[in-house]
């Protein structure tokens, strides 16, 4: 079956999902970013390879992290970046999405940068743009490619061979966009032992399919991982009651200082952000030693860089 992220000669036209991306593109855009990342701190110039580009962030969602960073990559690299306001677009009239691409690519649009709470649409963009690029950046509970990117260059970077960590994702599995993409990169780039740690209510039926190992006990879970990446409780996503209260929740699942020493003892704390602090994570293990949340942020960029180049 073709790949709709795929152009017809084999190329990645689009970024939908990391979902059978496999190792060697994954490995090829985590080198190309590391490369990017060097030559900024070198103070080198940059390759103005989006120069005469029209970047467009279409985010249907709030954003910090990914629709700021998606922005810096796209100016450090030549492009023009427009921040489509959505509250004030005719989107608000009735437009539909694919009117309101189809009108932006008149424009000589070249990349959409698409945030959307439905799940596929920025593969329903992808299959009716003419031209132009659609880059996922987050798409229900879905995926988020380029969050599982800048993870997977952050492990690199921090912890070095994949196929000799054991890694533990904790939180809000079944609402999580990022999860997804964590697990099929962590899978495609062969890590040693990958484990879902969460309460029953926040895992998906069969989640072992994934090739992952469920854990409800942080006990477990956490017992000598080398990285542990945390997940935010996506409450806006939840119907109904899926934890008895947060406070039972932080006292079962929050990663604090006791828990994180279940660990190894340099096992590095990851978070995509937005954090719940007192929720998932305890300030002190957030802003600890052994965090690696703002460098995640900082590599995020570089990462982005490497997907529109
Ligand atoms: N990690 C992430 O997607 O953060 P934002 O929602 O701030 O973009």
């Amino acid at each position: 079956m073709h790949d709709p992220q795929l152009a017809a000669d084999g190329r990645l036209r689009h970024l939908l999902t990391l979902d059978g991306l496999g190792r060697a593109r994954i490995e090829t855009l985590l080198d190309r970013a590391a490369r990017l990342r060097a030559a900024w701190r070198a103070g080198q110039g940059l390759p103005r390879s989006l120069e005469r580009r029209t970047v467009v962030n279409l985010f249907f969602e709030p954003s910090t992290r990914t629709r700021t960073s998606f922005e810096l990559a796209a100016r450090r690299l030549g492009a023009d970046v427009v921040n489509f306001d959505i509250g004030s677009s005719s989107t608000s009239k009735g437009e539909t999405l694919e009117d309101t691409l189809a009108t932006l690519e008149a424009m000589d649009a070249d990349a959409f940068v698409v945030r959307h709470r439905e799940n596929g649409t920025p593969a329903r963009l992808a299959a009716h743009a003419q031209r132009a690029a659609v880059l996922n950046a987050g798409d229900g509970n879905h995926a988020h490619p380029t969050q599982g990117l800048l993870d997977m260059f952050t492990i690199r970077r921090h912890k070095g061979e994949f196929g000799k960590l054991k890694v533990a994702i904790v939180g809000d599995i079944m609402h999580s966009r990022v999860a997804r993409s964590q697990i099929q990169a962590l899978k495609a780039l062969g890590v040693a032992e990958l484990r879902v740690v969460a309460p029953k209510t926040l895992l998906p039926m069969a989640v072992e399919k994934l090739g992952v190992h469920p854990c409800t006990r942080m006990e477990e879970g956490l017992d000598g991982v080398d990285v542990v990446m945390m997940l935010r409780l996506q409450r806006e996503r939840m119907q109904g009651a899926h934890i008895p209260s947060e406070h039972e929740y932080f006292n079962l699942y929050g990663l604090t200082p006791a828990k994180l020493a279940l660990a190894a003892k340099d096992a590095i704390v990851m978070h995509p952000g937005p954090m719940n602090r007192g929720l998932e994570i305890d300030s002190a293990v957030a802003d600890g030693p052994q965090s690696v949340i703002l460098p995640q942020v900082t590599y995020g960029i570089a990462v982005r860089m490497a997907v529109m180049a």
